[in-house]
């Protein structure tokens, strides 16, 4: 599913932000990124869906070998990858409905499939009566919301979340965190970069510590309490 060995990270500035990282991640697992501001997370996360490049080191991704894959095939890729940032990239001028079909019409989906998978997906995330909002309409949770049924709209193997809880207030963390839960239960893979201490150490699930670009700790779940 995600495997990388020895893998290296210097960016065109000269900063090395990955050290010799070497990973296992299986389909159906939660992993959890951890670790200080800067220490490689983002760029860790960046390398499994192909927003950047290795500098060395191998990585397989859902089978690809990515030192193989052509720039033109990276869509391929990406389709059975849902992405969610912190700071949801929602296009403003369409409405909540808009925002998620589009992701499905670049697939060249049905309209009919279409819009059942777009209700489907808005009732699990708890939006149904907002379709027709945009993006301003909304609270900062209920755009991150819509951002996640985007991401899990055509039915990834794998969501990969970079702060998803980042810009929102504990209550509003939980509601996502228990989307995910719900999807990961289907035998979505989640990988959830985060600095909430509260989350890690409540929803217990594999840590994987990064420092310096390096991996400190990798621990699965529930074996010990955590500190980030
Ligand atoms: N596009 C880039 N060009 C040059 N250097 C970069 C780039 N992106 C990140 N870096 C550097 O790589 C290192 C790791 O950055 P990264 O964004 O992966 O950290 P992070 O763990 O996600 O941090 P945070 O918790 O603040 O999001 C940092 O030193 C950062 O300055
Ligand atoms: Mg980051």
């Amino acid at each position: 599913m995600i495997l990388m060995k020895d893998v290296y990270k210097t960016y065109p500035n000269g900063v090395t932000a990955l050290n010799g990282i070497n990973i296992d991640i299986k389909q159906g697992e939660f992993v959890y990124i951890v670790g200080p501001s800067g220490a490689g997370k983002s760029t860790f996360v960046k390398l499994m869906y192909r927003e950047v490049g290795a500098t060395s080191g191998s990585i397989i991704i859902n089978d690809i070998d990515m030192s193989e894959l052509k720039e033109r095939k990276v869509p391929f890729l990406r389709r059975d990858i849902g992405v969610i940032f912190q700071d949801f990239k929602l296009l403003p001028k369409l409405s909540v409905y808009e925002n998620i079909a589009y992701a499905l019409e670049v697939i060249e989906e049905s309209p009919r499939n279409i819009r059942k998978r777009v209700m489907d997906v808005l009732d699990l995330v708890g939006l149904k009566n907002k379709a027709r909002f945009i993006p301003d309409e909304l609270s900062g949770g209920e755009q991150q919301r819509v951002s996640i049924a985007r991401a899990i709209v055509n039915h990834p193997k794998m969501v990969i979340a970079d702060e998803p809880t980042g810009n929102l207030d504990p209550d509003t963390s939980w509601g996502i965190m228990r989307v995910f839960e719900e999807i990961n239960a289907k035998g979505t893979t989640i990988i959830m970069a985060t600095h909430s201490k509260d989350i890690v150490n409540t929803i217990k699930k594999r840590v994987i510590a990064v420092e310096d670009g390096m991996i400190v700790r990798d621990e699965h779940r529930g074996e010990y309490g955590y500190e980030v």
